[in-house]
């Protein structure tokens, strides 16, 4: 079993899409039974009183015109003790890898960058900031295939 926490700043726009994206590619892959795959947020904005917030609704849109469905994604935050519970924490830009490394208080060797498993590393493009959800969509989906084509070894 591979343990997968995509990681954010918020938890509403990028991360619950790679956590979306991710299952439903790894479920079209018939290897759904592989994988435990969830996201969470580096700060405590979206949490609220522990209800957390949905995905932001152009998130939500963008997923939808994909034919992937939100529903019952809410915002939650990284805690320390997830460092035992996961393999892999997946970061979509390199401000959250600082922050992940400081909450887990170490598993370096554990976290990762998504865009690291494409052609072209880097941040995903932050759709908060540029209103982008299209391409932001599109470098998550990116990255996703070369995450399950790390995680598809040779057999023999
Ligand atoms: P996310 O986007 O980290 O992709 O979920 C953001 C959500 C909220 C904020 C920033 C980015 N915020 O500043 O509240």
């Amino acid at each position: 079993m591979k343990r997968i926490m995509f990681v954010c700043l918020g938890n509403i726009c990028r991360s619950p899409m790679a956590e979306i994206i991710f299952s439903d590619m790894v479920a079209k892959a018939g290897r759904s039974d592989e994988f435990i795959i969830e996201s969470s947020a580096t700060s405590n904005e979206n949490v609220w009183n522990g209800t957390g917030a949905p995905v932001y609704p152009p998130a939500r849109e963008i997923l939808e015109r994909h034919g992937l469905s939100s529903d019952g994604k809410r915002a939650v935050q990284l805690k320390a003790d997830d460092l035992d519970k996961y393999d892999m924490f997946v970061c979509m830009d390199r401000y959250n890898v600082r922050s992940v490394s400081r909450i887990l208080r170490g598993g370096d060797d554990k976290i990762r960058m998504l865009m690291d498993f494409t052609h072209r590393p880097g941040d995903v493009s932050d759709p908060w900031y540029t209103g982008d959800f299209e391409t932001a969509y599109r470098d998550i989906y990116e990255g996703c295939e070369g995450l399950l084509e790390y995680f598809t070894k040779p057999e023999g």
